[in-house]
């Protein structure tokens, strides 16, 4: 049976962190689907389509991963696409509550979908998107927390802006 899993997230932009999570689940599945939520954020940095280009370039090199967009309910997602597993990143005791909720959340609408939590690198563990988006609006170097492919787009994104 071929494993295939979902990494959702908002992904804006997408950190080394989220690599490093796709770089690991992309080992204990067959098909790992990396899920951009739509509309997750009401004034985001990058479009969906960017934050999908930005996730298509910086895991090029990992032929079982795909990148595609999702709105509604995740649990729905992951049934249409006939996934059984969810796959989240775990940095410090401080995301815990947040994703257990949310686990829960998911548990308790689709019995059989589990989710998967994976530690990120230590050296990782300090970055959130959120603090890279403020870095950046700040005119701060972000560089070394995103991939460079991710840190392309983000610079147009915010020339634009
Ligand atoms: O990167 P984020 O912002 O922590 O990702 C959150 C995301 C997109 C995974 C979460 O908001 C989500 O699953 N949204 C879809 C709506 C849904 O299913 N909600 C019920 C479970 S909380």
């Amino acid at each position: 049976m071929l494993r295939l899993a979902i990494y959702p997230g908002s992904f804006d932009p997408p950190t080394l962190g989220h690599l490093d999570v796709i770089e690991r689940a992309s080992r204990l599945f067959d098909r790992l689907i990396v899920a951009v939520g739509v509309n997750s954020s009401k004034r985001p940095l990058l479009s969906t389509e960017e934050r999908i280009e930005a996730l298509k370039l910086s895991t090029a090199s990992i032929p079982n991963v795909s990148i595609e967009a999702f709105s509604g309910l995740l649990v729905q997602y992951a049934a249409e696409q006939g996934a059984k597993s969810i796959v989240r990143g775990l940095r410090a005791t401080a995301d815990f509550e947040y994703e257990f909720q949310m686990a829960m959340v998911n548990r308790r609408l689709s019995p059989d979908v589990d989710t998967v939590f994976l530690m990120t690198k230590w050296e990782h563990s300090y970055l959130s998107s959120s603090i890279v988006r403020e870095v950046a609006h700040l005119g701060g170097d972000y560089t070394g927390m995103v991939h460079p492919s991710v840190a392309e787009i983000m610079e147009q994104a915010l020339k634009s802006s």
